[in-house]
């Protein structure tokens, strides 16, 4: 398990605990985070899992695919940040990751 830390635009934090192997958006979803609504299941077709990585974290975190690229031109405010969080597999290097969730998914 590592802790994952969901910023809400308020600013306010939800921690949570993420099983290694799956995904940053599953442990969201598992949790009831608001805003990440994954409506494809995780089929990288809606981008409604889009997650602004924390400035701290970018360099951190491995990139993000061509098809994560191209399905995050939908996203709302995409941003050099962003990444869809369907994407990222949580690894025990991800203990600590803050993730902020877009203003206009919530
Ligand atoms: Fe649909 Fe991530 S859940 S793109």
């Amino acid at each position: 398990m590592v802790t994952i830390n969901f910023v809400q635009p308020d600013g306010s934090v939800q921690k949570v605990n993420a099983v290694i192997g799956t995904t940053i958006m599953e442990t969201a979803v598992q949790n009831g985070v608001k805003g990440i609504d994954a409506d494809c299941g995780g089929a990288c077709a809606c981008a409604t899992c889009h997650v602004y990585i924390a400035e701290d974290w970018v360099e951190k975190v491995e990139s993000a695919s061509s098809m994560e690229t191209d399905m995050l031109e939908f996203a709302a405010m995409p941003a050099a940040a962003s990444r869809l969080s369907c994407q990222m597999k949580v690894t025990s290097d991800l203990e600590g990751l803050v993730v902020n969730v877009p203003s206009q998914q919530c």
